[in-house]
């Protein structure tokens, strides 16, 4: 056992870095135990540094981060403040200075992950992200490492809290959407802006994230199609339950059915209610990853929060520590396949479209003609005149599998028919 202590320094100490510090206190002899040298708390870089911070001494306190990581007897930098700028600088000056880095920061690695990797690969230190996705639940490590003589195929995901505790709402007590973000925000779990989850923005950087490292090829956030829940309805729920189906927001990462390029979209779709995905409530996440010889493997817990996420980023730090004193290094960038991200057009799925139309005869041979045209194959169909005899009526189309560029054109073709007062609802229907 090295006596000599490996010397940590944390930037940020908000939710998760504050909790950190304080795990890294508590549980120093366990965490001494399993690296085989003590791990010490070196300097703390904040914003405010007049806030109280129980269990930090004062003195580790600093507002300068950029003397903290030049500093060339830091081990390992854990970067918990999020976003792109001053991160990138930090954690490229860190291991430029010799330190390997953890960091929770899933925007930057969404971003532009390759500088961090190419940083880290060009001075032989490790960057490790179990933190950026999904909280406490293990799934950069098992896609990197425990699935690394595999070949993974799909990554259908609950990888947003926030949004699945608002779409559960919505299932479970009838609420609107608006009155389910109040409830969701009330509690802590939205945000005063809550942009970044409703928009979808925070679940597409977690798609990115995995599908780079699932499919061993560069996936940027601008490569993930994105579309958020704030048009999702209660019409939609009822519409699900009609059908045995839940609504969730999904991130979807897939490699096409000849291998040669990848997709990755984050939206709203259906899913039966009998995939474990739908059994995933409140702001839980959940992670489905299917690979050819493993078959289907689900991830399942916490996807947030300051304990939860503490526990990921120390998992890594103790794996960095670990590696440091073996003089090795954990996996680098693995980008070899190099495989396209196709655009949304590209992506096969099912669909459940909700049409206004006028009900007189003719109709909906019309619209079915329409489907027909644009190569899109109809499973069921469903029509309800309204109770008020008005002379319109619901119809509502759920289609066989269609590539999404069909569908659009379908759609559009539909909005141009007279007879079709208004498209309600348009969603992908997954997991079958
Ligand atoms: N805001 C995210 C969520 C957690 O609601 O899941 C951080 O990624």
């Amino acid at each position: 056992m090295r006596t000599r202590p490996l010397k940590v320094a944390l930037l940020g100490c908000g939710v998760v870095g504050s909790e950190v510090a304080r795990i890294m206190t508590t549980h120093a002899d366990d965490l001494t135990a399993r690296i085989g040298a003590p791990v010490e708390l070196a300097g703390v870089a904040v914003r405010r540094p007049g806030k109280v911070r129980e269990g930090i001494d004062p003195a580790l306190i600093t507002t300068d981060a950029t003397a903290l990581v030049e500093r060339d007897d830091i081990d390992v930098v854990v970067e918990v403040i999020g976003g792109i700028e001053p991160a990138r600088t930090l954690i490229t000056t860190a291991f430029a200075h010799g330190a390997s880095v953890v960091s929770a920061n899933k925007a930057l690695l969404a971003e532009d992950g390759a500088t961090l990797y190419e940083a880290a690969e060009r001075h032989g230190r490790d960057l490790y992200f179990e933190a950026a996705v999904a909280g406490a639940i293990p799934l950069i490590r098992p896609l990197r490492e425990s699935l690394a003589g595999d070949t993974v195929n799909r990554v259908l995901g609950i990888v947003n809290g926030t949004t699945n505790f608002i779409l559960d709402r919505m299932d479970t007590a009838g609420a609107g959407y608006s009155e389910a973000l109040d409830e969701a925000t009330a509690l802590g779990y939205a945000e005063a802006d809550p942009t970044a989850d409703v928009e979808g923005f925070d679940a597409a950087a977690k798609a990115a994230i995995l599908a780079g490292i699932a499919f061993h090829t560069r996936v940027r956030l601008d490569d993930v199609h994105r579309e958020g829940i704030t048009e999702v309805t209660s019409a939609d729920l009822a519409s699900a339950q009609r059908m045995g189906c839940t609504v969730k927001l999904l991130a979807i990462c897939e490699r096409a059915a000849d291998g040669r390029s990848v997709t990755a979209r984050v939206h709203p779709a259906m899913i039966p209610l009998s995939h474990p995905l739908a059994s995933v409530r409140e702001a839980y996440n959940a992670v489905f990853v299917e690979a050819a010889a493993a078959g289907q493997l689900m991830f399942y817990g916490p996807g947030a929060g300051g304990s939860p996420t503490a526990s990921a980023v120390l998992g890594d730090l103790v794996a960095v520590c670990r590696n440091k004193l073996a003089g090795a290094t954990g996996p680098g960038e693995s980008a070899y396949t190099r495989l396209p991200v196709s655009p949304m057009g590209d992506v096969v799925t099912r669909y459940h479209i909700s049409l206004d139309v006028a009900d007189k005869p003719g109709v909906l041979a019309q619209v079915a003609a329409v489907f027909a045209e644009h190569g899109v194959s109809i499973d069921t169909v469903r029509q309800k005149g309204r109770p008020d005899g008005d002379g319109e009526a619901s119809l509502v189309v759920v289609t066989h599998r269609a590539r999404d560029a069909a569908l659009s054109g379908t759609v559009e073709a539909l909005r141009k028919l007279d007879t079709v007062r208004g498209v309600a609802s348009i969603m992908r229907v997954e997991g079958e």
